[in-house]
């Protein structure tokens, strides 16, 4: 085999990914970070006629205008930031948009401060462009990231944050306070935020706020994959600062031209058609967070009341121990120290799932948590009580 480039050797598959290809066979999953809808008929419909229209070829860079309109004035009213259509790229997802943001910034030693346990993409992106990834602990009470302790890590070498509200793997909501808290740190340090805004509509409590609407130099990557149940149609976008955009419009172009030209008229439709499939959904998702918040603390086990995306990040003692003995009981769940070394003693739960796979999910919970004699584990060495 020939040499692998160096910079391969840094990184590791994703957990997430590890933990559902070891589940095989017929089991409940609640290791999944896609909604478990369907994408909404009209979205379908739009992205139909495209096709039937011809509309099959490559569009323009930055994606096409009509959606990039769309885009610019839902920043506008809806975050508070204020970008015109040529300070928007659309990408191939979140995922597109966050790698070419932090390739454009991010150089050999260069120090990004991140949310730990926090999204897997983020430090494995800062290792691909040869930066290094440094965690900021999340706070105890309401696991949104320390502006305290990012402060303390901050160096002359350090060149950005990334914040993610609602959070990917807490569910985890940041205050309008804490938001602006860090555009300020930013500020004085001159960095630049990167935020990653894909869960900002599935919400419970809270509002969301976008640090681009306190500070300047702010990436803001979204995407229509969860907000519209659109994870497999590939579409995101990011809003920056002209001269920003049109340097990592350099990256966009030689990794993926445009995005897909079909994806891009069912986003349009997605953004600019009703939005009462968003609020039955996340009406949908509260009802399940409100499921699994009662089951977990019926369990007694120790968790943050999840007040965005749809997610929950119990503490336990043996995490390892743990995602086993649900995986033997045909229950996949996120080891926390695939989030990061933070995450450790943590297990992710994902609510994307129908309320009676949750509760027969939790059923068996109780074989692992509960159950004195079936239990793996001593009763007594798992944590007990949770925070609201
Ligand atoms: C926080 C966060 N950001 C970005 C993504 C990727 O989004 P996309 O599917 O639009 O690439 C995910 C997907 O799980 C996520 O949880």
């Amino acid at each position: 085999m020939p040499g692998l480039a160096s910079r391969i050797k840094t990184m590791e598959i994703s957990g997430i990914r590890r933990a559902f290809e070891a589940a095989g066979g017929d089991f409940i999953n609640l290791g999944l970070g896609e909604p478990d809808f369907d994408t909404p008929p009209h979205i379908k419909e739009a992205a139909i006629a495209a096709i039937i229209e011809g509309f099959t070829g490559y569009t323009f860079g930055k994606g096409i205008e009509a959606l990039r309109e769309a885009i610019s004035e839902k920043l506008r009213k809806e975050n508070g930031i204020d970008v015109t259509k040529d300070e928007i790229i659309v990408t191939s997802g979140a995922s597109e948009a966050l790698h070419i943001a932090i390739h454009t910034f991010v150089e050999r030693g260069d120090e990004v401060l991140l949310p730990d346990p926090g999204f897997v993409s983020y430090a494995n992106l800062v290792k691909l462009a040869e930066g290094k990834p440094v965690s900021v602990p999340l706070r105890k009470e309401d696991l949104t990231m320390d502006v305290d302790a990012a402060n303390e890590l901050i160096s002359e070498k350090t060149k950005a944050i990334i914040l993610n509200s609602p959070a990917n793997p807490t569910g985890a909501v940041m205050s309008r306070e804490g938001v602006k808290a860090f555009a300020e740190l930013a500020e004085d340090h001159d960095l630049i935020i990167f935020s990653d805004e894909v869960y900002e509509k599935i919400i419970y409590e809270g509002k969301h706020v976008s640090p681009a609407s306190f500070y300047e130099n702010v990436v803001t990557v979204n995407a229509v994959s969860k907000t519209y149940a659109m994870t497999g149609w590939r579409l995101g976008y990011l809003a920056a600062p002209r001269d920003f955009v049109e340097e990592m419009l350099k990256i966009h172009q030689y990794i993926q031209a445009c995005a897909s030209s079909v994806s891009q008229k069912a986003a349009l439709a997605a953004i600019t058609g009703p939005q009462d499939c968003v609020t039955e959904m996340v009406r949908e998702f509260r009802r399940r967070r409100d499921f699994v918040v009662d089951a977990l603390k019926r369990l007694g086990l120790m968790f943050v009341k999840p007040r965005g995306a749809f997610y929950v990040f119990p503490e336990v003692e043996d995490e390892e121990g743990f995602v086993e003995a649900m995986r033997q009981r045909g229950v996949i769940v996120t080891p926390g120290s695939a989030f990061g070394k933070f995450g450790k003693k943590h297990v992710r739960m994902s609510y994307a799932a129908s309320i009676e796979d949750l509760k027969a999910a939790f059923e068996r919970m109780k074989g692992v948590v509960g159950g004195k004699r079936r239990s793996p584990f001593n009763h007594s060495s798992l944590k007990r009580g949770y925070f609201m």
